[in-house]
């Protein structure tokens, strides 16, 4: 049986029931916003195989989103939500209030350094604060010992590490590949802003990162009508840049809007030296 629970009380008294001993043992954390879709599944099966009690976490954080962003429209979905995760067995769904979250606003948070000012952060400049706060507030909440996260939001993932490593925080952070619809969109709450045609256009996107060459990738997308590139780069897998003539594994990151839809993808690619 799923308890639901709204505020730091009720989730430890859930979590008694189920820890190794009330205040102590694994448990696994999946931090999401709701609206739950097969990736966040994913991540709650990956929890699951763990064996530790899974907390899956239920809330839009204010902190996360600027004026003007789409926080009032983020759909929430809590009564779907919790009924796929009664299906997947979980321990306790912790969805607390933004007064609970924030009883005194944002006061104390977390600082992500220069990497939280590049790709997402150049157009969302206080984003990751956002994100790095809550997730940090929801480790404590939760005493999870492990955390998973999609590889979809790639840049949050490794900030979220580089948090953890640098604050010294006992979290071990899962990373879970990317799950695509059948057509290849990557999974995202906010896909279901798009009409059926923004939908197609969208589709650029996987494609451009199945060719797994940042030229070809570029012509593809520059040559998609209604998709407006953001960015589209090549990095190391930490996100650090490329050196000259480096071969070897990378990461190719895209965002595009597509009507009013911001969309992110990326995919792991390999940097070949170049043929003559
Ligand atoms: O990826 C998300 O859904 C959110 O950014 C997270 C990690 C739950 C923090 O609010």
């Amino acid at each position: 049986m799923t308890e639901v629970v709204h505020t730091p009380e009720a989730l430890q008294q859930a979590l008694a029931a189920t820890r190794e001993s009330a205040s102590q043992g694994p448990v696994s954390l999946v931090p999401t916003m709701g609206a739950l879709h097969e990736g966040h599944l994913t991540l709650v099966r990956e929890a699951r195989k763990l064996g530790n009690p899974v907390v899956v976490s239920i809330f839009v954080n204010p902190l996360q989103f600027a004026p003007g962003e789409d926080l009032d429209a983020y759909p929430r979905t809590l009564e779907e939500d919790v009924a796929k995760l009664e299906a997947e067995d979980v321990a306790a769904v912790f969805a607390p209030t933004p007064e609970t979250m924030y009883p005194h606003g944002p006061r104390t948070t977390v600082h992500p350094g220069p990497l939280g000012s590049v790709l997402e952060g150049k157009t969302r400049p206080t984003h990751f604060a956002g994100v790095l706060t809550v997730v940090a507030k929801l480790f404590n909440l939760t005493g999870a010992t492990d955390a998973f996260f999609g590889e979809k939001d790639y840049q949050q993932l490794v900030l979220i590490r580089q948090m953890v490593d640098d604050l010294h925080l006992p979290v071990r952070i899962h990373g879970c590949p990317i799950v695509r619809d059948a057509d290849g969109l990557a999974l995202s709450s906010r896909n279901r802003y798009l009409s059926a045609a923004e939908r197609a256009t969208a589709l650029a996107i996987p494609r451009a990162l199945a060719t797994g060459s940042l030229a070809k990738a570029r012509q593809l997308l520059d040559a998609t009508e209604g998709l407006h590139l953001d960015y589209l780069v090549t990095t190391a897998p930490d996100l650090s840049e490329l050196p000259v003539g480096y071969t070897g594994p990378a990461r190719m990151l895209v965002a595009a809007k597509v009507g009013t839809t911001r969309l992110l993808d990326n995919a792991p690619i390999e940097v070949e030296a170049p043929t003559n």
